[in-house]
Order: C-alpha cells, then structure tokens, then sequence
C-alpha cells in the first residue's frame, strides 16, 4: 500500500506559509484552466492564520477572488455573527478584507434555527452552483481539512451517524458529545474532491496522527475514512503534531 503524502514543517507558521502558497499556485492554476477556483475551507482555529495571510500583502493581490467560490466543510449551529462560527472565523480573517463578490460566497443559512432544511438548503446550493443531479457528487478543486485530537474531520465525529451517510452531500449530524448538531459535509462529497489538503497542527493530535499514518489500525478515525476518488490527499503537519511519526516508515 502506498504511503500517504505527508510534509512535515518545522514550525506552525512554516506550515501556514506553505499552505498559503499552495492555495494561491492551486487557485491560479485552476482559474488559468477552468476559468474559476473552487474551495472549501475548514473551521476550528488551525486555518485562521492562513485565511488573514491570503488576504494580506503580497498575497491580496496575488489570488483570484473575482474567479474564486468559498465553500464550508462544515459549521456549528450557532449565528455567523457568534464566536464559534466558521464562517464569522472567516469572515473576519479574510472576506471581510479582500474584494471577494458576496455572491462567490456560500456559508450555510439558518444553521442556528434548524440544522436539518439548513444542510438540505445547503446541499441544494452546492447541486445548483455545480448543475450537478440528484445521486451525483460535485468535485470541488480544493477541500482543507482540519482533525481534531480525537480524529474527527469537517463535524464527522467518532460514532456519529454522519459517518454512514453515501447518498447526501451535506447532513445536520448530531455530536454527542456537544449534545449538539453540526453542519457538515459528507465523505462522498470530501472524497470526490481534486485536491483535498489537511492542516493539522500541535502536540495535541501527535498520538492519534501517529496511529492514523504509522499503524495498522485501519479505519478506527473518521480522518482515516477520507479516501480520494480520483484527486490526491496530502497532509501538511507541524514538527509537534509529526513528533510521535517515523517519516521513513510512514511518510513518502
Ligand atoms: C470545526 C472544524 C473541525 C476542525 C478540527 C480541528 O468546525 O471545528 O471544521 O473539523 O478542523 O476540530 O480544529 P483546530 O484547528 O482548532 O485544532
């Protein structure tokens, strides 16, 4: 079996200077092909970093936002306007900075009020932005993926229904542990994906990265069930998060 693509940064903000690179090479790459750049961006505190980068010098005048759709691969039921929000991370961190057009911008609506028609209405959203019919999956050009220290990705949670789900693009998925829904995207959705990056930073998810990359425990992390259709996965880690991996057993 071949080993997975793993780069290892010697600090945080190599990895998020790398990371910005990547997107501007990726996006310009794709709007000089396809004539737009499609994204979905990942939540919790690890990209941050990288969206106020973007949208900073030299690198605000280097992207393609005019050419550029920002999607989510997931968000918490709360208001956009709440701390806890993806898209009011993002939106301070970048949109709000650069001149994107509103309408290259797809957060989730009503997340807060009911979760289930918010992912049915965002699901709709992404069928009608891609044309594409019932039973198919759009491919966006970039997924980023965040994982949390219990190897979670997007709000696909250990033990979660969301997990199982083959047929929707997006579902309202109950996290027990927040006794709360998420928004997320689904696992057919994240796999069909050209490009799909994970950005995983800290010592806190040292132990479970090293059981993902370096062990036979196969598919014991929703992380680990993200498997490309036919684009590629890389993971971009710090040193503290790669500090519990063997590169030469486990890393090409
Ligand atoms: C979210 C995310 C989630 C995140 C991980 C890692 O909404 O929380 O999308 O999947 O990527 O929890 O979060 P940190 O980057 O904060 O460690």
């Amino acid at each position: 079996m071949s080993k997975p693509n793993v780069k290892i940064f010697d600090s945080k903000s190599d990895l998020i200077d790398s990371s910005v690179q990547m997107i501007v090479d990726l996006a310009c790459q794709k709007v000089d092909e396809n004539g737009r750049f499609t994204i979905v961006l990942s939540g919790g505190s690890t990209p941050k970093p990288i969206y106020e980068k973007l949208a900073s010098e030299p690198y605000i005048n280097r992207m393609p936002w005019e050419q550029t759709f920002f999607f989510f691969g997931d968000e918490r039921c709360v208001p956009h306007d709440s701390p806890e929000s993806n898209y009011g991370m993002a939106d301070k961190a970048m949109f709000s900075k650069a001149l994107i057009p509103d309408e290259n911008i797809f957060a989730t609506q009503d997340q807060d009020k009911d979760p289930e028609s918010s992912a049915a209405q965002y699901e709709q959203t992404i069928r009608k932005f891609f044309k594409t019919e019932k039973g198919k999956f759009p491919s966006f050009d970039l997924m980023l993926l965040g994982m949390g220290p219990d190897g979670h990705t997007a709000s696909l949670f250990p033990g979660s229904e969301g997990l199982n789900e083959r047929q929707s693009l997006v579902v309202a998925n109950y996290v027990e542990k927040f006794q709360a829904y998420r928004i997320t995207m689904t696992f057919p959705l994240i796999d069909n994906a050209d490009n799909i990056v994970f950005l995983v930073a800290g010592s806190d998810k040292a132990q479970v990265l090293s059981e993902i990359l370096c062990s036979d425990k196969k598919d014991s992390y929703p992380a680990q069930l993200v498997k490309p259709q036919a684009g590629t996965l890389k993971w971009y880690l710090d040193r503290e998060a790669a500090a519990k991996l063997d590169p030469a057993l486990c890393c090409s």
